[in-house]
């Protein structure tokens, strides 16, 4: 795993956009595989601004996100549908029917979750996924738990997340208590991933991740295994190691 100490959240979020872009030009059709949150924001900003510089065409990208609320529609402001169509999106050239996210709302969420892996299959994997981590650990919303779980799925949401997630809601209650996440395979099975991570309410998982024993109780920790993982972090997220 390589580790990349940015010396702020603008050079880290710079460094990952820098990142994504050189994956798009080499490969325009690239598939790449998004995530939500406030860390990923200053990323986004920067892959618009290089769009609108004309460096890079999303014309042929595809996206998969990692995860959507359980319950929550697209059009609700809290949707992670909703996050990725105001921070990125709508600024871009991407094609709607190449950018996937699973269906907050569906009935069915076995066969919702099934069919998400089989898109992602039938698109040709994942080339890039981008991460953030959870306080806890958890990446995309695996949770900490006994097992990792393999692929795509419902997940009951912990209460340190619901609580960290609530910033974004009106009131903790209303923070959604589900949700479908793809699943450490999905994850590991990108040909890169790059995790981000800043301010120091991250150090205590980053280090985990990084230092730690390779564990179902702190899934980033399963990134040590892969490859061809980087882990971009401020001086914040990396006081601990
Ligand atoms: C959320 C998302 C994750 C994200 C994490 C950290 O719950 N499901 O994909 O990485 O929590 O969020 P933030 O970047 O806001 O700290």
């Amino acid at each position: 795993m390589e580790v990349i100490i940015a010396k702020d959240y603008e050079t880290l979020s710079r460094q990952a956009a820098t990142i994504i872009a050189a994956q798009v030009i080499g490969q325009p059709d690239s598939v790449l595989g998004l995530a939500t949150g406030s860390t990923p924001v200053g990323t986004y900003k920067h892959l618009v601004a290089l769009y609108r510089e004309g460096i890079i065409d999303f014309s042929r990208v595809k996206t998969f996100n990692l995860d959507e609320y359980y319950g929550v529609a697209p059009d609700n402001p809290c949707s992670y549908r909703w996050f990725m169509e105001e921070n990125l999106f709508k600024h871009i050239n991407i094609l709607p029917e190449n950018t996937y996210i699973p269906n907050g709302l569906a009935q069915d969420t076995a066969a919702e979750c099934r069919e998400y892996e089989e898109k992602i299959h039938r698109a040709g994997g994942i080339d890039l996924q981008l991460l953030g981590i959870g306080g806890n650990g958890h990446i995309g919303f695996n949770e900490p738990g006994n097992s990792f779980q393999p692929a795509t799925h419902l997940v009951d949401l912990d209460q340190q997340t619901i609580e960290a997630n609530s910033r974004f809601f009106a009131s903790p209650d209303q923070v959604p208590r589900q949700a479908l996440s793809m699943g450490i395979k999905s994850i590991m099975a990108a040909r890169r991933i790059i995790l981000l991570a800043n301010g120091k309410a991250k150090a205590r998982a980053v280090y985990e991740m990084i230092r730690g024993p390779i564990t179902p109780e702190l899934p980033a920790s399963v990134l040590q295994l892969h490859p061809q993982a980087a882990v971009i972090i401020d001086q914040e997220a990396a006081a601990l190691l």
